[in-house]
């Protein structure tokens, strides 16, 4: 028999340790969170991107009462990046939530298993880690590849 055990480290920081680029980007995926159209389950998200050219998008969770039909703030800000900007790696995405009372979330808000199946194939697709800072009120966690979000992913050389 033979173990293999998978690590991912997390820094959390709180908002004052962030760098002044990433509290830009912490500011924007705040700011979306206000552009999310989430009727149904009233949890408004935000996500930023970094890009390498060092241009900051943003983008929000889009519900529809198709439910699956709706996407999350993350494929959302990611695939509206990568169609405007096809050859530009993002650099670090920022993810945070605002849930129906209106604050944002204090746990830090994790992307759920198909956004980080595209964030992983993301960084992948630019041959560089993407860092993911995920915000709550209790603190940001701060990855340093999308990858530590999904060990054992499926990637295009099983193809
Ligand atoms: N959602 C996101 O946009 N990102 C996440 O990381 C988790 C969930 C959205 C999907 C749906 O619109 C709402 O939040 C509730 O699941």
């Amino acid at each position: 028999m033979k173990e293999i055990e998978v690590r991912t480290r997390i820094v959390l920081k709180q908002e004052e340790e962030l760098s002044d680029k990433e509290k830009q980007l912490l500011e924007a995926a705040k700011e979306a969170t206000k552009n999310s159209y989430a009727p149904y389950s009233h949890f408004h998200v935000g996500a930023a991107v970094l890009l390498d050219n060092g241009e900051i998008m943003s983008g929000s969770n889009q519900e529809n009462c198709a439910y699956p039909s709706g996407l999350c703030a993350e494929r959302t800000t990611v695939f509206y990046a990568n169609s405007l900007h096809p050859d530009t790696p993002i650099n670090i995405l920022c993810v945070c939530a605002r849930d129906s009372s209106g604050d944002f979330t204090s746990r830090p808000c994790p992307p759920c298993g198909a956004c980080r199946q595209v964030l992983v194939e993301t960084e992948q697709r630019f041959g560089k880690p993407m860092r993911v800072l995920l915000y709550g009120k209790e603190g940001t966690y701060c990855l340093d590849s999308a990858a530590d979000l999904l060990p054992l992913s499926f990637d295009s050389d099983f193809l």
